[in-house]
């Protein structure tokens, strides 16, 4: 079956052709990092416009790619929750028209579970291994879920006020590193010595839940106690910081994917989302894996940040599991992953 899969939930449009939620035939992601760069961050109503103007070419772009005709699309997928309104209704307003046109069936896609089946176009033999446990790190998610199989997810510990990859996006800013922070944090880090400063590694021994904002208000306080200059040009000593604080970050989700691991006695996890592009997370989560005998799974960064392959695999699986949407399914800017029913 192949699937057209399209995701515009945040500032990257994408468009995917997926055959049987395993391969992929075309993933085509346009960012827009470039435009929110000059105003340090997503501005909502400039994402939307610059989806209307985007999303018609990369359709095309992954067609061509995918040297499919449009009689062998045989569903579409959409996100169309958790993300900004404005920008969902144009992935999903497309995603409609083309349902429509097409006389084919469509399905609504959450986008954490996106994510998470990033990881099982990384590895498809996943399916075989489940329960999982998938530690999903975004810009605007952190969240540990245990997937028993499709459509049911147990929360076993989330983020008690920033994301991980707010986390880094906010340290950048308070680095003066331009957008997008954790990117830019990440390579600035590579230059510098992760055990230099000694950061709050918030709720490490409690639980399985998560709180940066600590780590945050302790970078604020160390730059101003120090007097650190922070602008474009980075000094080695604010490279020590980028790595420093990067390894309080990472030390907290590799220690609490390993404690769910050890709790809950299941060997085979994930880390999807945005966060999990980082090189310093992926080298030290596979150590971890090795020490604990996990099977994990890290999927390259083209799959971790937003992109439509993902969504496309996503809604292949609820096809399987649940069916057809309603074409009049809603588009939600905040929902929650665990509770997800059949249909929406
Ligand atoms: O999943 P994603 O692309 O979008 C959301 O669903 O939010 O994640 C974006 C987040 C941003 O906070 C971004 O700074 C972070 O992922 N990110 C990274 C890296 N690449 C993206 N954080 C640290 N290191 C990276 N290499
Ligand atoms: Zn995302």
């Amino acid at each position: 079956m192949y699937v057209l899969g399209i995701e515009t939930s945040c500032d990257e449009t994408s468009v995917a052709v997926v055959e049987d939620g395993e391969h992929i035939l075309a993933n085509v992601v346009a960012s827009q990092a470039d435009l929110h760069a000059r105003y340090g961050g997503v501005v909502p109503e400039v994402a939307s416009r610059r989806h209307v103007e985007r999303l018609l070419p990369v359709l095309h772009e992954a067609m061509k790619q995918a040297a499919k005709s449009w009689h062998d699309i045989q569903l579409i997928a959409v996100t169309n929750r958790p993300g900004l309104l404005g920008a969902l209704l144009v992935g999903v307003s497309a995603a409609k028209a083309f349902a429509m046109a097409l006389q084919r069936p469509i399905v609504a896609v959450h986008h954490l579970e996106g994510h998470i089946y990033s990881a099982f176009l990384a590895d498809p033999s996943l399916r075989t291994h489940l329960p999982l446990l998938a530690l999903v790190v975004s810009g605007g998610h952190t969240q540990l879920l245990l997937v028993e199989r499709y459509g049911h997810y147990a929360l076993l510990g989330a983020t008690r006020d920033d994301a991980a990859g707010e986390a880094f996006d906010k340290g950048a800013r308070l680095l003066g590193l331009p957008y997008p922070g954790g990117p830019n944090l990440a390579n600035l880090a590579e230059t510098g010595n992760p055990t230099a400063i000694s950061f709050p590694r918030g709720m490490l021994a409690e639980g399985l839940d998560f709180s940066f904002s600590g780590l945050k208000t302790a970078l604020r306080a160390f730059i101003q106690r120090r007097s650190v200059k922070v602008n474009s040009l980075p000094s080695p000593e604010v490279a020590d910081i980028a790595a420093s604080y990067q390894e309080a970050i990472v030390d907290v989700l590799v220690e609490k994917l390993r404690r769910a691991a050890l709790q809950t006695g299941i060997r085979c996890a994930c880390v999807v989302g945005g966060v999990a592009a980082n090189k310093r997370l992926q080298i030290r989560m596979q150590k971890m894996a090795h020490e604990e005998s996990i099977h994990l799974v890290l999927p390259p960064p083209s799959l971790c940040t937003d992109n439509a392959a993902m969504i496309a695999a996503a809604g292949y699986w609820r096809y399987q599991a649940c069916g057809p949407d309603p074409l009049s399914f809603d588009t939600l800017a905040t929902d929650s992953l665990a509770t997800i029913p059949p249909h929406n």
